[in-house]
């Protein structure tokens, strides 16, 4: 089992409404584009967290499930209205299976990032792939490396620097790797935490779905389909497995 980035002392406060991505402006294309895709069937989300789209997702009449390695996280999702309806299995998304046959599943907000070899993001796929109905969609919604903002030499690149939150990246560009630091200001004292995760390229995924029987079908800079472009700094890609 991978290791658990996502303890008691991230969860507990990783829902901050004072967050762009918690507001209801962040989260409703969000749920707009995944509620039109699910066609009217089940949606699993890989990496379901706290429910910030799995529950607004399923206030809209979608049949949600989830796979989530963090019981932290989850116990947060429980623990708001409507969580407790919501299945969710305890195990890594690239190889755990939840119940049923979906029309959608989806992974957001960088997650497909936190499996840290090429092996297990393949693996990902495959297991979204194996929950798919024929016909059914693979959302990731997923950042752009950003490696033409790091000068040559360089290995680390701030991504955070306010009052309470410094954050930085360090690169390992030969084996495709990052470690985000963080230093946070929490009631008064200074706390440290650093998460790995291996990031991936576009084509890189194209390449994934295809050996997962899957094909790209749209390519967006964003939920609101904005178009993708050579200076898009994040993308959400859709595939479709085989009818
Ligand atoms: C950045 S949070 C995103 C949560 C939620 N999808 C959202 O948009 O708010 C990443 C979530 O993925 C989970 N996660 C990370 N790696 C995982 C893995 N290999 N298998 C299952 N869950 C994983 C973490 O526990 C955490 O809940």
């Amino acid at each position: 089992m991978p290791e658990d980035h996502f303890g008691e002392e991230i969860a507990a406060r990783y829902d901050d409404p004072s967050e762009e991505l918690f507001q209801p402006a962040a989260i409703e294309p969000v749920v707009d584009f995944l509620a039109a895709l699910s066609g009217g069937g089940a949606a699993l989300e890989l990496g379901i967290g706290t429910g910030r789209i799995a529950l607004p997702l399923a206030q809209r009449g979608v049949e949600v499930h989830g796979i989530d390695l963090s019981s932290a996280m989850v116990a947060r999702l429980r623990a708001k209205p409507g969580g407790r309806d919501i299945p969710v299995v305890i195990g890594d998304f690239a190889t755990a299976r939840a119940e049923g046959t979906f029309s959608l599943a989806y992974l957001v907000f960088n997650t497909i990032h936190n499996l840290t070899t090429q092996d297990a993001q393949v693996a990902c796929f495959a297991n979204a792939a194996a929950h798919l109905r024929p016909g059914g969609h693979f959302v990731i919604e997923v950042g752009v490396p950003q490696l033409q903002r790091l000068p040559p030499g360089e290995r680390v690149r701030p991504f955070a620097v306010t009052p309470t939150h410094l954050g930085f990246d360090e690169y390992d560009i030969a084996e495709q790797g990052l470690i985000s630091h963080h230093h946070e200001l929490v009631d008064g004292a200074w706390q440290a935490h650093s998460v790995p995760f291996r990031y991936v390229w576009p084509a890189e995924l194209d390449l994934m779905a295809r050996l997962a029987g899957m094909t790209l079908v749209e390519r967006w800079a964003g939920w609101g389909r904005e178009p993708f472009t050579s200076d898009s700094r994040d993308h959400v890609s859709v595939w479709r497995a085989a009818s």
